[in-house]
Protein backbone atom coordinates (compact mmCIF):
# COMPACT_ATOMS: atom_id res chain seq x y z
CA UNK A 1 0.00 0.00 0.00
CA UNK A 2 1.43 3.38 -1.45
CA UNK A 3 -0.78 6.05 -0.12
CA UNK A 4 -3.89 5.80 2.54
CA UNK A 5 -6.72 7.86 2.39
CA UNK A 6 -9.86 5.70 2.12
CA UNK A 7 -10.76 2.11 3.23
CA UNK A 8 -10.38 1.25 -0.68
CA UNK A 9 -6.74 1.20 0.38
CA UNK A 10 -6.80 -0.96 2.56
CA UNK A 11 -8.33 -3.90 0.70
CA UNK A 12 -10.13 -6.43 2.36
CA UNK A 13 -10.95 -4.89 5.21
CA UNK A 14 -11.62 -7.87 7.70
CA UNK A 15 -8.35 -9.00 7.01
CA UNK A 16 -6.95 -5.54 8.13
CA UNK A 17 -9.05 -5.63 11.05
CA UNK A 18 -7.07 -9.19 11.90
CA UNK A 19 -3.94 -7.89 11.36
CA UNK A 20 -4.59 -5.05 13.69
CA UNK A 21 -5.40 -7.50 16.29
CA UNK A 22 -2.24 -9.44 15.95
CA UNK A 23 0.30 -6.34 15.83
CA UNK A 24 -1.92 -5.16 18.92
CA UNK A 25 -0.91 -8.56 20.35
CA UNK A 26 2.90 -7.18 20.26
CA UNK A 27 3.33 -3.80 18.81
CA UNK A 28 7.15 -3.94 18.63
CA UNK A 29 7.12 -6.70 16.49
CA UNK A 30 7.93 -4.81 13.30
CA UNK A 31 10.88 -2.37 14.52
CA UNK A 32 12.89 -3.31 11.85
CA UNK A 33 10.35 -2.05 9.30
CA UNK A 34 10.92 1.26 10.45
CA UNK A 35 14.85 1.76 10.82
CA UNK A 36 16.47 4.70 9.40
CA UNK A 37 13.31 5.69 7.87
CA UNK A 38 11.91 9.10 8.79
CA UNK A 39 8.06 9.95 8.97
CA UNK A 40 6.85 13.55 8.37
CA UNK A 41 3.51 14.48 10.36
CA UNK A 42 2.43 17.87 8.78
CA UNK A 43 -0.81 19.45 10.83
CA UNK A 44 -2.97 22.43 8.81
CA UNK A 45 -5.16 21.90 12.09
CA UNK A 46 -5.05 21.07 15.47
CA UNK A 47 -5.06 17.16 17.23
CA UNK A 48 -4.70 15.65 20.52
CA UNK A 49 -5.00 12.09 20.12
CA UNK A 50 -4.00 11.76 16.24
CA UNK A 51 -0.86 13.50 16.86
CA UNK A 52 0.05 11.31 19.79
CA UNK A 53 -1.31 7.97 18.60
CA UNK A 54 0.27 8.25 15.04
CA UNK A 55 3.55 9.25 16.54
CA UNK A 56 3.32 6.46 18.87
CA UNK A 57 2.37 3.88 16.20
CA UNK A 58 5.59 5.70 14.27
CA UNK A 59 8.12 4.86 17.01
CA UNK A 60 6.20 1.68 17.77
CA UNK A 61 8.26 0.87 14.00
CA UNK A 62 11.30 1.82 14.78
CA UNK A 63 10.90 5.24 12.97
CA UNK A 64 12.06 8.65 13.34
CA UNK A 65 9.30 11.20 13.20
CA UNK A 66 9.50 14.99 12.86
CA UNK A 67 5.69 17.13 13.36
CA UNK A 68 5.29 20.38 11.99
CA UNK A 69 2.06 22.70 12.91
CA UNK A 70 2.05 24.65 9.54
CA UNK A 71 0.11 27.25 11.33
CA UNK A 72 3.07 27.55 14.38
CA UNK A 73 5.93 29.01 13.43
CA UNK A 74 5.98 27.40 9.75
CA UNK A 75 5.99 30.31 6.71
CA UNK A 76 2.04 30.77 6.02
CA UNK A 77 1.47 28.69 2.79
CA UNK A 78 -0.51 29.72 -0.19
CA UNK A 79 -2.17 26.68 -1.83
CA UNK A 80 -3.73 28.41 -4.84
CA UNK A 81 -1.68 28.19 -8.36
CA UNK A 82 -1.88 31.81 -9.92
CA UNK A 83 -2.24 33.95 -6.92
CA UNK A 84 -0.27 36.93 -7.30
CA UNK A 85 1.86 36.34 -3.94
CA UNK A 86 1.55 39.78 -2.20
CA UNK A 87 -0.54 39.13 0.52
CA UNK A 88 1.01 37.54 4.17
CA UNK A 89 1.52 33.64 2.49
CA UNK A 90 5.22 33.99 1.61
CA UNK A 91 5.47 30.83 0.64
CA UNK A 92 3.64 28.26 -1.94
CA UNK A 93 2.85 24.64 -1.17
CA UNK A 94 4.03 23.58 -4.48
CA UNK A 95 7.64 24.59 -3.43
CA UNK A 96 7.14 23.64 0.20
CA UNK A 97 5.49 20.12 -0.58
CA UNK A 98 8.56 18.71 -2.90
CA UNK A 99 11.00 20.54 0.22
CA UNK A 100 8.65 18.48 2.28
CA UNK A 101 9.57 15.22 0.90
CA UNK A 102 13.27 15.70 0.32
CA UNK A 103 13.50 15.34 4.63
CA UNK A 104 11.55 12.14 5.03
CA UNK A 105 10.28 8.85 3.70
CA UNK A 106 6.40 9.01 4.80
CA UNK A 107 3.91 11.76 5.04
CA UNK A 108 1.35 12.59 7.14
CA UNK A 109 -1.08 14.59 6.35
CA UNK A 110 -3.90 16.63 8.24
CA UNK A 111 -6.00 19.37 6.48
CA UNK A 112 -9.60 19.77 7.22
CA UNK A 113 -12.61 20.86 4.78
CA UNK A 114 -12.53 24.98 4.39
CA UNK A 115 -16.42 25.26 3.54
CA UNK A 116 -14.98 27.84 1.41
CA UNK A 117 -15.46 25.79 -1.93
CA UNK A 118 -17.10 22.36 -1.45
CA UNK A 119 -15.36 21.47 -4.74
CA UNK A 120 -11.88 22.11 -3.17
CA UNK A 121 -12.83 20.39 -0.41
CA UNK A 122 -14.79 17.55 -2.08
CA UNK A 123 -11.64 16.56 -4.62
CA UNK A 124 -9.47 16.65 -1.38
CA UNK A 125 -7.35 19.27 -2.84
CA UNK A 126 -4.42 19.35 -0.46
CA UNK A 127 -3.78 15.44 0.27
CA UNK A 128 -3.98 15.35 -3.08
CA UNK A 129 -1.40 17.63 -3.71
CA UNK A 130 1.09 15.96 -1.40
CA UNK A 131 0.65 12.73 -2.88
CA UNK A 132 0.92 14.64 -6.42
CA UNK A 133 4.43 16.65 -5.94
CA UNK A 134 6.03 14.87 -2.59
CA UNK A 135 7.28 12.17 -4.19
CA UNK A 136 6.47 10.42 -0.95
CA UNK A 137 3.69 7.87 0.27
CA UNK A 138 1.22 10.05 2.15
CA UNK A 139 -1.14 8.84 4.22
CA UNK A 140 -4.14 11.20 5.61
CA UNK A 141 -4.38 12.09 9.36
CA UNK A 142 -8.21 13.42 8.43
CA UNK A 143 -8.61 15.36 5.80
CA UNK A 144 -11.75 17.55 4.26
CA UNK A 145 -14.14 14.48 3.76
CA UNK A 146 -12.41 11.22 5.21
CA UNK A 147 -10.73 10.38 8.63
CA UNK A 148 -9.86 6.62 7.70
CA UNK A 149 -7.64 6.21 10.75
CA UNK A 150 -10.19 7.28 13.40
CA UNK A 151 -12.72 5.01 11.56
CA UNK A 152 -10.08 1.69 11.47
CA UNK A 153 -9.96 2.18 15.05
CA UNK A 154 -13.49 2.52 15.95
CA UNK A 155 -14.03 -0.71 12.98
CA UNK A 156 -11.17 -2.38 15.80
CA UNK A 157 -13.25 -1.45 18.36
CA UNK A 158 -16.55 -2.54 17.31
CA UNK A 159 -15.00 -5.96 16.77
CA UNK A 160 -13.42 -6.38 19.83
CA UNK A 161 -16.39 -5.74 21.70
CA UNK A 162 -19.50 -6.77 19.27
CA UNK A 163 -21.45 -10.05 20.72
CA UNK A 164 -23.86 -10.55 17.03
CA UNK A 165 -21.80 -11.42 13.58
CA UNK A 166 -23.77 -8.25 12.69
CA UNK A 167 -24.39 -5.56 15.07
CA UNK A 168 -26.67 -2.56 14.49
CA UNK A 169 -24.64 0.21 14.37
CA UNK A 170 -26.28 3.54 14.53
CA UNK A 171 -24.09 6.71 13.72
CA UNK A 172 -26.53 9.93 14.97
CA UNK A 173 -26.01 13.80 14.43
CA UNK A 174 -25.78 15.57 17.58
CA UNK A 175 -25.65 19.15 18.37
CA UNK A 176 -22.54 21.38 18.04
CA UNK A 177 -22.06 25.01 18.48
CA UNK A 178 -19.74 25.43 15.48
CA UNK A 179 -20.00 23.79 11.84
CA UNK A 180 -18.14 21.23 11.87
CA UNK A 181 -16.67 18.73 8.73
CA UNK A 182 -18.53 15.55 7.40
CA UNK A 183 -15.43 13.87 7.41
CA UNK A 184 -15.63 11.59 10.64
CA UNK A 185 -19.61 10.44 9.77
CA UNK A 186 -18.56 9.83 5.95
CA UNK A 187 -15.58 7.55 7.07
CA UNK A 188 -17.27 6.02 9.89
CA UNK A 189 -20.88 5.25 7.91
CA UNK A 190 -18.54 3.73 4.55
CA UNK A 191 -15.90 1.76 6.85
CA UNK A 192 -19.26 0.36 8.83
CA UNK A 193 -20.98 -0.31 5.75
CA UNK A 194 -17.66 -2.17 4.53
CA UNK A 195 -17.32 -4.02 7.39
CA UNK A 196 -20.71 -5.71 6.74
CA UNK A 197 -22.29 -4.39 9.79
CA UNK A 198 -26.39 -3.23 9.59
CA UNK A 199 -25.85 0.78 9.59
CA UNK A 200 -28.63 3.20 10.17
CA UNK A 201 -27.81 6.96 10.07
CA UNK A 202 -30.09 9.30 11.40
CA UNK A 203 -30.24 13.29 11.81
CA UNK A 204 -32.59 16.10 11.08
CA UNK A 205 -33.44 16.79 7.75
CA UNK A 206 -30.92 19.10 5.78
CA UNK A 207 -28.26 16.85 7.27
CA UNK A 208 -28.06 14.56 4.29
CA UNK A 209 -24.55 13.11 4.21
CA UNK A 210 -22.75 12.33 0.38
CA UNK A 211 -24.53 8.88 -0.61
CA UNK A 212 -20.67 8.32 -1.60
CA UNK A 213 -20.21 7.55 1.99
CA UNK A 214 -23.43 6.29 3.13
CA UNK A 215 -24.42 3.99 0.19
CA UNK A 216 -25.20 0.64 2.08
CA UNK A 217 -26.69 2.74 4.99
CA UNK A 218 -30.63 3.13 5.84
CA UNK A 219 -31.69 7.01 6.58
CA UNK A 220 -34.04 6.87 9.48
CA UNK A 221 -35.18 10.85 10.44
CA UNK A 222 -36.41 9.66 14.03
CA UNK A 223 -33.78 9.65 16.43
CA UNK A 224 -35.73 7.39 18.59
CA UNK A 225 -36.99 5.02 16.40
CA UNK A 226 -33.43 4.31 14.83
CA UNK A 227 -31.81 3.91 18.44
CA UNK A 228 -34.62 1.06 18.77
CA UNK A 229 -32.59 -2.50 19.19
CA UNK A 230 -29.44 -0.99 18.61
CA UNK A 231 -25.61 -2.48 19.84
CA UNK A 232 -23.59 0.65 18.89
CA UNK A 233 -24.19 4.13 19.25
CA UNK A 234 -21.92 6.60 17.04
CA UNK A 235 -22.64 10.52 17.94
CA UNK A 236 -20.75 12.65 15.94
CA UNK A 237 -22.11 16.62 14.89
CA UNK A 238 -21.24 17.69 11.10
CA UNK A 239 -22.31 20.63 9.26
CA UNK A 240 -24.89 20.44 6.36
CA UNK A 241 -23.73 19.10 3.00
CA UNK A 242 -26.23 19.48 0.58
CA UNK A 243 -26.48 22.88 -1.74
CA UNK A 244 -27.12 25.27 -0.53
CA UNK A 245 -26.14 25.17 2.91
CA UNK A 246 -23.40 22.89 2.64
CA UNK A 247 -21.04 23.84 5.48
CA UNK A 248 -23.95 25.57 7.44
CA UNK A 249 -25.48 24.87 11.27
CA UNK A 250 -29.07 24.01 10.77
CA UNK A 251 -29.67 23.04 13.86
CA UNK A 252 -28.72 23.33 17.42
CA UNK A 253 -31.50 21.11 18.68
CA UNK A 254 -30.72 19.74 22.10
CA UNK A 255 -33.50 16.93 21.47
CA UNK A 256 -30.97 15.28 19.33
CA UNK A 257 -28.38 15.22 22.93
CA UNK A 258 -27.35 11.59 23.35
CA UNK A 259 -28.86 10.81 26.60
CA UNK A 260 -29.50 7.85 29.23
CA UNK A 261 -33.39 7.48 28.26
CA UNK A 262 -32.66 7.10 24.09
CA UNK A 263 -29.86 4.54 25.22
CA UNK A 264 -32.45 2.84 27.07
CA UNK A 265 -34.03 2.53 24.16
CA UNK A 266 -31.40 0.35 22.64
CA UNK A 267 -29.86 -3.74 22.81
CA UNK A 268 -28.11 -2.20 25.53
CA UNK A 269 -25.75 -0.35 23.18
CA UNK A 270 -21.97 1.02 23.54
CA UNK A 271 -21.61 4.41 23.12
CA UNK A 272 -18.78 5.70 20.70
CA UNK A 273 -17.57 8.96 19.84
CA UNK A 274 -14.15 10.36 18.49
CA UNK A 275 -13.42 12.68 20.90
CA UNK A 276 -12.80 15.41 21.50
CA UNK A 277 -16.82 15.71 22.11
CA UNK A 278 -18.61 18.51 24.18
CA UNK A 279 -20.26 16.87 26.99
CA UNK A 280 -24.00 17.69 27.53
CA UNK A 281 -23.94 18.88 23.39
CA UNK A 282 -23.30 16.11 22.20
CA UNK A 283 -23.77 13.24 24.91
CA UNK A 284 -24.59 13.80 28.82
CA UNK A 285 -21.93 13.38 31.52
CA UNK A 286 -23.56 9.90 32.66
CA UNK A 287 -23.77 8.35 28.77
CA UNK A 288 -20.22 9.29 28.31
CA UNK A 289 -19.16 7.70 31.93
CA UNK A 290 -20.89 4.94 31.87
CA UNK A 291 -19.38 1.61 31.54
CA UNK A 292 -20.97 1.24 28.29
CA UNK A 293 -18.43 3.93 26.62
CA UNK A 294 -16.16 2.83 24.59
CA UNK A 295 -14.06 6.43 23.56
CA UNK A 296 -11.21 5.11 25.48
CA UNK A 297 -11.22 2.07 24.16
CA UNK A 298 -11.15 3.93 20.80
CA UNK A 299 -8.76 6.69 21.24
CA UNK A 300 -6.09 3.82 22.44
CA UNK A 301 -6.72 2.02 19.01
CA UNK A 302 -5.74 5.08 17.25
CA UNK A 303 -2.60 3.27 18.20
CA UNK A 304 -3.04 0.58 16.28
CA UNK A 305 -4.83 1.74 13.35
CA UNK A 306 -2.02 4.28 12.28
CA UNK A 307 0.85 1.46 13.14
CA UNK A 308 -0.85 -0.94 10.52
CA UNK A 309 -0.79 1.63 7.99
CA UNK A 310 2.53 2.34 8.49
CA UNK A 311 3.49 -1.00 8.57
CA UNK A 312 1.68 -1.75 5.09
CA UNK A 313 3.27 1.03 3.70
CA UNK A 314 7.45 0.60 5.03
CA UNK A 315 6.39 -2.82 3.87
CA UNK A 316 5.65 -1.24 0.00
CA UNK A 317 9.12 0.92 0.05
N1 LIG B 1 -10.31 11.89 16.99
C1 LIG B 1 -9.30 12.67 16.61
O1 LIG B 1 -8.88 12.66 15.44
O2 LIG B 1 -8.78 13.44 17.60
P1 LIG B 1 -7.77 14.66 17.39
O3 LIG B 1 -8.52 15.70 16.56
O4 LIG B 1 -7.46 15.15 18.77
O5 LIG B 1 -6.57 14.18 16.66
Amino acid sequence: MRNFTSVHDLGDLKGAIKEALEVKKDRFAYQHLGKNRTLLMIFFNSSLRTRLSTQKAATNLGMNVIVLDVNQGAWKLETERGVIMDSDKPEHLLEAIPVMGCYCDVIGVRAFATFENKEDDYSEKIVNQFIKYSGRPVFSMEAATGHPLQAFADMITIEEHKTKERPKVVLTWAPHPRALPQAVPNSFAQWAVAAGYEVVITHPEGYELNKEFTDGATIEYDQKKAFEGADFIYAKNWAAYEDPNYGKILSTDRAWTVDSEKMALTDNAFFMHCLPVRRNMIVTDDVIESDRSLVIPEAANREISAEVVLKRILESL
